[in-house]
């Protein structure tokens, strides 16, 4: 037995895997199965890549510097990789994720050192590769769209993920977004089974999982073949989740304002399980702006789904997507963006400045907008949203929240979890009340979270129930 930096205790007949992931939900899920798919050749994850026999890049293309992050760390990793093939030992390197789907042999090109490129439609034959990558005679890039389903060929057994967990049920999109590289790195949209889902949300929940959040690029596109045998849509898929005993939370994420149909709208009335907060992006509220994005609604159909979210859950939060500086967009178009923020209200929100994606139509369009002029965007959209997300976080001091406890907090004696509206909360309380749910009156809201105490009556019905 040795120990890592971190203390892991390690068999030395087992080899170590460090994965660094950047990017969206979904890189976070993918980098899991990586891992479950290399746990029975004998890989077991560590947390820092000195000394690692593998590791993995699982990289994000959405904007600019992306690659220029990679090819930096991937600099960082030679002097380890090569430091190690000095002892006589090998550390096998694989860029995984959208930009290895985007670049593929470029990457071999300026990091000659790299072992395995490969694609995020390829990681269940990860094994397959490493085998290769072991009998050496050079690099492998795998970056097709292969003909079988990923998800077929993923083992069931997965490492327990925690309180809460992911679970991606869709993947690529059909979408086609102006500015956007996801239909080109992740292909075109597929669903997974129903049956597939609920059984590996059976497993995560046996394994301790309270909360699942659904993935997918386009997550409410998801229809699946049922155990029924019919063709269910997100809010049937949510429906039959929430009866699985143990399960205290759903969530799902990112959903397309196209895709929100009557009964996932009325999932959102239904279902208590569902959690009260949803991440609805809009990209721009300038109608000439979202046309140009190709994003096939408009503000006024935006305002009206909102309308109808809030009439089925009232309490609903509401967290979006912006972009400022999309190539064409004018001080008016802006303008309209601050005004449909002002007349939503968000609960919180991420805004970026227009990055041109090689490939993308967007990229090619002739009317940039200079960097001065989205700099300055961003700062005015970023200060609205921050004033709304405080106003938010104060009015909810007072209330009596469910939190979900998921680890420790920051400071000894302090646990920490979530509101129903995703915020995170922390509370001076014991640590066995790790993976429990219980009511917390919130006595003070920060910028990006709350605090708290344990309603005295939430945990006397906790002992009651003992
Ligand atoms: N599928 C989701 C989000 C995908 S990417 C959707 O349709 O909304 C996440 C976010 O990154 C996008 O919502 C968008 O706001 C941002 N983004 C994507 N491409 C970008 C680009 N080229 N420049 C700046 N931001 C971008
Ligand atoms: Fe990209 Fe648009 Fe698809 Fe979202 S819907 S992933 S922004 S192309
Ligand atoms: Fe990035 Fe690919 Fe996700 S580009 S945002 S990792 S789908």
């Amino acid at each position: 037995m040795t120990a890592t930096q971190q203390g892991d205790i390690i068999p030395t007949d087992r080899k170590r895997l460090h994965v660094i992931t950047w990017g969206c939900q979904m890189n976070v899920y993918d980098s899991l199965r990586m891992a479950d798919v290399l746990a029975p050749l004998g890989y077991t994850p560590v947390a820092e890549p000195d000394g690692a026999d593998m590791v993995i890049l699982n990289t994000c293309h959405i904007r600019d510097k992306a690659a220029e992050k990679v090819f930096s760390e991937l600099g960082r990793l030679r002097r380890l990789k090569d430091a190690r093939a000095a002892l006589g030992q090998r550390m096998v390197l694989a860029v995984a994720g959208c930009v290895a789907q985007a670049e593929g042999a470029e990457i071999l090109a300026r990091a000659p050192y790299v072992d395995i490129v490969l694609g995020p439609q390829t990681y269940h034959r990860l094994p397959e590769m490493v085998a290769r990558a072991a009998r050496a005679g050079g690099a492998i890039i795998e970056t097709d769209f292969p003909p079988e389903d990923k998800f077929d060929h993923l083992p069931d057994q997965t490492a327990p993920q925690g309180v809460t967990a992911f679970l991606t049920i869709q993947e690529g999109c059909d979408k086609f977004c102006s500015f956007c590289v996801v239909p080109y790195t992740r292909g075109a949209e597929q669903s997974r089974p129903a049956a597939a889902i609920l059984a590996e949300a059976r497993r995560l929940v046996a394994q301790g999982t309270r909360e699942i959040t659904l993935l997918g690029q386009n997550v409410n596109a998801w229809h699946g073949e049922a155990p029924d045998g019919k063709t269910w849509g997100l809010g049937r898929l949510l429906r039959a989740l929430a009866e699985m005993p143990g399960l205290l939370r759903l969530r799902y994420a990112t959903s397309h304002p196209r895709d929100m149909d009557d009964d996932l709208i009325h999932a959102h009335r239904d279902v208590p399980a569902l959690m009260p907060f949803l991440h609805l992006p809009i990209q721009s509220g300038s109608d000439r702006i979202l046309g140009a994005m190709n994003r096939k609604h408009s503000a006024a159909d935006y305002l009206t789904l909102v309308e109808r979210l809030r009439a089925a859950r009232p309490d609903l939060a509401l967290s979006s997507d912006f972009i400022v500086g999309h190539p064409g967009e004018t001080e008016a178009d802006f303008d309209a963006t601050l005004a449909l923020v002002r007349a939503v209200g968000f609960a919180q929100a991420y805004s970026f400045k227009y990055s041109p994606r090689p490939g993308t139509p967007a990229a090619g369009a002739p009317s940039q907008v200079p960097e001065a002029d989205k700099d300055r965007r961003l700062q005015a959209l970023q200060a609205l949203l921050r004033e709304q997300q405080a106003r938010f976080n104060s009015a909810c001091v007072g209330l009596a929240l469910p939190v979900l406890f998921t680890g420790l907090g920051r400071h000894p004696g302090q646990i920490a979890g979530r509101s129903p509206f995703l915020q995170p909360v922390h509370v001076s309380a014991d640590a066995a009340l790790v993976g429990q749910q219980q009511l917390v009156t919130i006595s003070a809201a920060l910028p990006n979270s709350l605090a708290g105490v344990i309603d005295p009556a939430s945990t006397q019905r906790e002992r009651l129930s003992a």
